[in-house]
This record gives C-alpha cells, structure tokens and sequence, in this order.
C-alpha cells in the first residue's frame, strides 16, 4: 500500500492551516511521504488549470489527499474556477461518501453528504434565449451507496438517522425518499425518519443535541454542514472525510480559503487537524493517533485559542501548542 500523502495546499488560508497539519504529521510515529502540489488558483496561476495532470496522479497514487482549501477573489471572474479543480478532483477519486462531524457540548452529529451528484454534476448550460440552467440529477444507485453508509455510520453510533430531503418539490428527493426507505428494513437496529431540509435547518440551530446522523444529497449537504459548524463552534473547528469504496480519501476543511483573513495569521487550524485526525483513522487505521492528536487539538483550544473562538494566538502558535501537547501524549503511549 502507498505510502504517499498528497498535500494540496491550494489558496487563502489553506497553505497557512495545511502547513499545522504537515508539522503535526512529521511529529507522528508514522512511516510516510509528503509531498506538496499545486491546486486550486495557486495552480491555475502557475499552469493554468486548477487541477494539474501531475497533481491527479499523485492523488490516485497516493494512500490519502489531504487538501487545505481553494478560491478566492482574484478568481471570481475568471473562466477556469479554482473549485472546478476540486469537484473534478472528488469526482476522479469517486469518493462520494462526506462526512462531516459536529461536536461541542451535548452535540454530536455526522452529517453524510452525497458528494458526487446532484446539482453539482448534473446538466448545465445556456438556451438560445440567455437562459442559464443547472439540473439536479440522481440515479438510484447513487443515492443507495450514499444512503448504506448513513444507515451504516448510524448503526455504530446511537442507532438515529434522519434522510433530509425536498421531497414535497423535488423529483430527485421522492426517488431518494424511496431508495433510502427501501433499504431501512436491512438495518433493524436504525430508527430512519425523513425530513424536509427547511424545517430540518431549523431544528438543527435549534436542537442540534437531538441529531446524530443526517444523510443527504450534495447541495442541501454542503448548506447543512456550515449550519452545523456555526452550531458546534464555528467553521474553524469543523472537518471532513470524502471517502469511496478504497482507493485515496480526501481529508479536508469543511470551510473555504477565508480571502478576509488570509495572510493575518489569524486562521484557526483546528479543522484542517481534525482532518487530519480523520485520515489517521480512516485511510491509516491509526485510531490510537486519530485520538491523540484530536486531544492535543482540544488542548491547544483550551490553552492558546485563535480569535475566531474567543482568543488572541496565532495560526503558528497554536501549532506550538498542538505539538507540544502531542509530544507529552506520545511520550506517554511510548
Ligand atoms: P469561508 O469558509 O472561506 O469563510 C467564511 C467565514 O469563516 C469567513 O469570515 C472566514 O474568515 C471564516 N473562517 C473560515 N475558516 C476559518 C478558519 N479556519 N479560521 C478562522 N476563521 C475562518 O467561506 P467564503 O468566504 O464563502 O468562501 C471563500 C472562498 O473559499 C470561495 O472562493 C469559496 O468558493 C471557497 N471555498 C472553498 C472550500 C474548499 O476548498 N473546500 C470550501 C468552502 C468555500
Ligand atoms: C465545501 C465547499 C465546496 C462545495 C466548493 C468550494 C466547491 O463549499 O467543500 O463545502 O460546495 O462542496
Ligand atoms: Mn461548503
């Protein structure tokens, strides 16, 4: 098995947190190589696409990509978007499976978000009269290999999962509706209920401590999970795993590259650890480092905070603090 991790440090923030998890990496009593590629605007300024022939193969080479984050606005207005690169990549790496935790307090919830279909992937285009269409587009199958994992996390946490969904309106959600129904008598030890995603916006900033697995499509996904970030702490504190059926995951920040604050050394690199901390579970099945470094991540958020959750520490000082703790906790395991 490859021994590669493929960093992407991308643009913004996401060099400056990506770098935290590298130093972290280096730290950890694990046989691996590193290497940096471009993607995202940083590339399309060097090679003029965001996702380069030689970065793509190091990613389907590689044992797991662990990605800082793309966009901004010197490339708003262009044609070539740094976000293409990214949903060209997840698409390559068929890693349709996006789990995205949320815990603080009493809440602890996993969002999975279909991550290859939908809205994002489906039909676009231009008609003759200047009209501008995106089509949202399922096939059963898809939403049955997303809806099994739902059904499956659930069943390893505490046995709830909600199918959100516009299935009053939506044609795509009737048949997700139905594909995820059909399959919950093989899960006996899940109790399924079915939500609209308006209402369910509203009970998760409203109960969110009630909630523990949600699954759903890629669009209504992608709006939840910031939702469930403000309701946890905020964007700097939440992670993410895309993963397939084998092959490389990516390992990534549910924010973006935050143009506000890039270069300030204020970005919290809490996320991109988490990250990280999910590739060391999922793609290394280090469980025992998975847990060390999420507990040095929760330490250093105690002790040097970044402003974003109330403090004052930079994005390096907290990286200080990360590996300071971590070295105290693996001299401890040793
Ligand atoms: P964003 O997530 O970049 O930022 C939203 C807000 O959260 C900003 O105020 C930002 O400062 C703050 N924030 C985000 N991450 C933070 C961190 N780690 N520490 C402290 N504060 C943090 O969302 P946006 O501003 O809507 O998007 C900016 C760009 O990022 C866009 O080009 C967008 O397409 C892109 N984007 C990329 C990804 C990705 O690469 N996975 C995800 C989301 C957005
Ligand atoms: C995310 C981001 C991406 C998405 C963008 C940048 C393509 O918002 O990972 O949540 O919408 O999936
Ligand atoms: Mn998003």
């Amino acid at each position: 098995m490859s021994d590669l991790i493929a960093c992407l440090p991308g643009d913004g923030i996401g060099p400056e947190v990506l770098d935290q998890a590298v130093r972290v990496l280096e730290q950890l009593p694990l046989d691996v190589r590193v290497v940096r590629l471009p993607f995202g605007g940083a590339a399309i300024d060097e090679t003029g696409e965001p996702l380069p022939p030689e970065t793509l193969e190091a990613c389907r080479s590689a044992r797991a990509v662990l990605l800082g984050a793309v966009g901004g606005p010197s490339w708003d207005g262009s044609d070539v978007r740094p976000e293409a690169g990214l949903l060209a990549l997840r698409k390559a790496l068929d890693v349709y499976a996006n789990l995205r935790p949320a815990t603080q307090g009493d809440v602890d919830l996993l969002i999975v978000r279909e991550l290859i279909g939908g809205l994002y992937f489906g039909e676009r285009g231009v008609r003759a009269d200047g009209t501008v269409f995106d089509t949202c587009e399922y096939h059963p199958t898809q939403v049955e290999r997303i809806a099994r994992r739902g059904f499956e996390l659930a069943a390893a946490r505490r046995g709830s999962l909600v199918s959100v969904d516009k299935a009053n309106v939506l044609d795509t959600s009737r048949l997700w509706r139905r594909v995820v129904g059909e399959l919950a008598p093989a899960y006996p030890g899940v109790e399924l209920r079915h939500a609209l995603v308006d209402s369910f916006a509203l009970e998760l900033v409203t109960n969110a401590a009630d909630v523990d697995v949600v699954v759903t499509e890629n669009m209504f996904g992608d709006i939840l999970s910031d939702v469930a970030a403000a309701v946890a702490g905020g964007l700097g504190l939440a992670a993410s795993a895309s993963l397939g059926d084998g092959g490389a995951g990516i390992f990534e920040p549910v924010h973006g590259s935050a143009p506000d604050i890039a270069g300030t050394g204020r970005a919290n690199p809490t996320a991109m650890l988490r990250s990280l901390s999910l590739m060391l579970e999922h793609a290394f099945d280090r469980p025992e480092l998975a847990r060390d470094v999420a507990a040095a991540v929760d330490d250093a958020l105690g002790s040097q905070p970044t402003p974003d959750v109330g403090g004052s520490a930079t994005t390096t000082e907290f990286g200080d603090a990360v590996l300071a703790s971590l070295e105290q906790r693996l001299a401890v395991a040793r």
